[in-house]
């Protein structure tokens, strides 16, 4: 294992804190609902899959930090045993946080240890590993935005100087893409996830693409021009989902005028 893999590992792990540092230790117990889960679950899990898959076979004598955790913080491995339910993980204010963030920096400090030694077997289980956390780094950014969409109080995550204004956009242009023969899938060599391979093949019709996201305005011109409300700007299964579900706005839209 090169210092690079030790770095990357540092910087995943890292990351993964980072984004949870806006947030109260009430805020990572709760479970917003069934397919969400808290971000102290997400904080434990990562831990517990470097713990499970690389620690236990690879570290020699090594010393769980709690047994309990393989039935607390398996997510759905049959292979490795029994879980906890997934709609009930909010249920879990024990172990507390603290514990957690100890559990957190035991599996760091041995993973450290093991990389040192340069064990061949791991390369490939600590990738996956690593893998794994970024996943989970998307999934605990989900889930807190539904959690904290819940809150009357309008809590944000991340403070409002950090977020672009709505007025820095430039105006917005189209590009031309000429379509035809396309390649999609992973590169060889690379690490890539089952489903996205093989690497093949696909027509695309010629299209065209903004040259950046629409913006919050441009959004709300479009409600405020009645687009909930036209077929016309729809595809078909599009429009009778958002006839069905009474759409309005993208999930999490506030009208602040109208509070
Ligand atoms: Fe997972």
């Amino acid at each position: 294992m090169t210092p690079s893999a030790e770095k990357w590992y540092q910087q995943v792990r890292q990351q993964t804190l980072a984004l949870t540092e806006g947030l109260s230790a009430e805020d990572m117990v709760v479970q917003s609902m069934p397919d969400a889960s808290p971000a102290k679950w997400h904080l434990a899990h990562t831990s517990w899959f470097f713990e499970h898959f690389i620690l236990q076979p690879y570290f020699q004598n090594y010393q769980c930090f709690n047994h309990h955790y393989q039935y607390l913080f398996n997510s759905y491995y049959d292979t490795v045993g029994s879980r906890h339910a997934r709609p009930q993980r909010g249920l879990l204010s024990r172990p507390p946080l603290s514990d957690i963030m100890q559990y957190r920096q035991h599996v760091d400090s041995h993973i450290s240890i093991l990389l040192r030694q340069q064990h061949p077997a791991i390369t490939d289980l600590l990738t996956i590993g690593l893998h794994h956390e970024m996943q989970h780094q998307e999934l605990l950014l989900t889930d807190i935005l539904h959690l904290l969409s819940h809150n009357p109080l309008a809590p944000a995550l991340l403070a409002a100087q950090s977020q672009p204004s709505l007025n820095a956009a430039a105006a917005v242009s189209m590009i031309c893409f000429d379509g035809g023969m396309a390649k999609i899938g992973a590169e060889a060599g690379s690490f890539s996830y089952d489903c996205e391979n093989p690497r093949h093949s696909v027509y695309l019709a010629p299209f065209k693409l903004a040259h950046r996201p629409v913006t919050n305005a441009e959004w709300q011109d479009f409600i405020s021009d009645g687009g909930y409300q036209n077929p016309l700007l729809w595809l078909s299964d599009g429009w009778h989902y958002c006839q069905s579900a009474n759409w309005q706005a993208p999930l999490y839209w506030r009208n602040l005028d109208q509070q």
